[in-house]
């Protein structure tokens, strides 16, 4: 019996795949990359804007055939968008091909929920409120390697006005952080070489006795081993000098920090809800470049936000220079029904929208470019985590997060590997291996 899944979304929902994958292999399945050879293909979805949803929707509409042709092939879908108010129900109108839906609060039950699907020909559609656990005990099949994601905390209690996540993963839970330190130690112990900390809004994470992020990152970094740290994501509301200063201690945490900023005007960033200004946030980014001179900054924006003038577009064009980010993912504001942006007059028309984004991703471009083209001549550091086959190069980042390229004959994967950098093209690099 062969299983497939089809992961859409973020970095929680790829390590949330990995868990359903444990879950599956501990019911006798095996991996089949080939949807069309599995005999069960779960939808681990994502809804935080609607071609996520539309994305998900039409690969599942796909099967629709399959299934026909197939009684015994059983389809799942979970996740995010399963959760999400009235989809369970339209997915059950729509795709009647659907055998076994679930949400976010219920994914350890997908075993039980097979086994009753294999037992009945009822469909098995279950969601559950939020249970506020946090082990989940299930042990993930790891897909990354030399890559490995922990999760730290989950949900979101800060109802960003535009943001369906705080309604789809509930309210903010943090793991113990002894149960967290331990799982860092057992990967770095299995040969896990980067190590990426999980959580909506990891600076607020509140482990037993109050433990704070900046001290759970510090005891994560004093693990033994040959790895790098890092950790995403984080709210600029909670932002702290403690944290960069335990970033600057520890050779082990990259560089590197992801601040999605969503915009840079401050009417923008108060209708969304976000809780600092423009000034706030740039002063953040230079307490950092102060005592972190290196260090990597990359962001998330959103053009096209309800009431967005052009003038308060260009204020997050500028700021895009002064905060002088080395990439950054860009979106256009997608309505999420049940959010406050949502309801709110001045939705912004898909061409102006459009045109935003054209010239937003054209700005940040500009400096990627400018930031690559520095490397050129110089050495860096990458992990090397792959093979790309069409390029027929290995593949890698440094600490920064940029990707290097580069030939070898042997298989590097999971080794630190030194480049010198020959030329830059966008975002990547290419080189030589110093030590080939
Ligand atoms: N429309 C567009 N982008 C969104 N994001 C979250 N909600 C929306 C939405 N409704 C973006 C934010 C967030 C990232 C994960 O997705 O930039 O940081
Ligand atoms: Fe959404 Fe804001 Fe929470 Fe991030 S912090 S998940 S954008 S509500």
């Amino acid at each position: 019996m062969k299983y497939h899944i089809v992961t859409y979304g973020c970095q929680m929902n790829l390590h949330e795949s990995e868990k359903i994958a444990g879950i599956l292999h501990g019911k006798g399945y095996t991996e089949e990359s080939d949807i069309d050879s599995a005999d069960i293909i779960v939808f681990n979805t994502c809804c935080i804007r609607e071609n996520a949803e539309n994305h998900a929707f039409g690969n599942i509409g796909a099967l629709k055939q399959r299934k026909r042709q197939n009684k015994d092939l059983i389809i799942a879908v979970g996740g995010c968008m399963a959760q999400e108010a009235g989809k369970a129900a339209l997915i059950k109108e729509k795709f009647p091909f659907v055998d076994i839906l679930f949400g976010t609060h219920n994914l350890d039950e997908l075993g039980d929920l097979i086994d009753k699907k294999r037992a009945q020909r009822k469909r098995v559609f279950s969601l559950k409120e939020e249970r506020g656990e946090t082990e989940d005990g299930i042990v993930p099949v790891r897909t990354g390697f030399p890559g490995a994601w922990v999760n730290i905390m989950y949900g979101c209690n800060n109802f960003c006005s535009y943001c369906i996540v705080p309604y789809v993963r509930g309210r903010e839970r943090s793991r113990r952080a002894e149960d967290i330190v331990r799982e860092v130690g057992s990967l770095a112990a299995e040969g896990y070489k980067e190590i990426t900390l999980l959580g909506q809004n990891v600076n607020s994470y509140r482990g037993e006795d109050g433990t704070t992020f900046p001290e759970l990152l510090d005891r994560c970094a004093r693990v033994e081993g040959d790895f790098r740290l890092r950790f995403m994501t984080s709210h600029p509301k909670d932002f702290t000098g403690e944290l960069v200063e335990v970033i600057k201690r520890h050779k082990k945490i990259c560089n590197q920090i992801h601040l999605p900023v969503q915009s840079g005007s401050d009417r923008i960033l108060s209708l969304m809800n976000r809780r600092y200004t423009r000034e706030k946030y740039l002063s953040e980014i230079r307490l950092l470049r102060e005592e972190i001179p290196d260090c990597a900054v990359t962001t998330d924006i959103i053009v096209g936000f309800p009431t967005e003038t052009e003038e308060e577009f260009c204020e997050t064009l500028s700021l895009v220079k002064e905060a002088g980010f080395s990439s950054a993912f860009m979106f256009i504001y997608s309505p999420r029904t049940g959010t406050r942006a949502a309801a709110m007059e001045g939705q912004i028309p898909e061409e102006v929208a459009k045109d935003r984004l054209a010239r937003l991703i054209e700005a940040v471009n500009e400096q990627t470019r400018a930031i690559s083209a520095s490397y050129v001549g110089k050495t860096a550091e990458i992990l090397c985590e792959g093979f790309d086959e069409k390029k027929n190069l290995y593949l890698g980042r440094d600490e920064y997060g940029r990707m290097g390229y580069f030939e070898s004959k042997t298989n590097r994967i999971g080794e630190y590997v030194m480049l010198k950098i020959d030329r830059a093209n966008g975002i990547s690099l290419y080189g030589t291996a110093v030590d080939a």
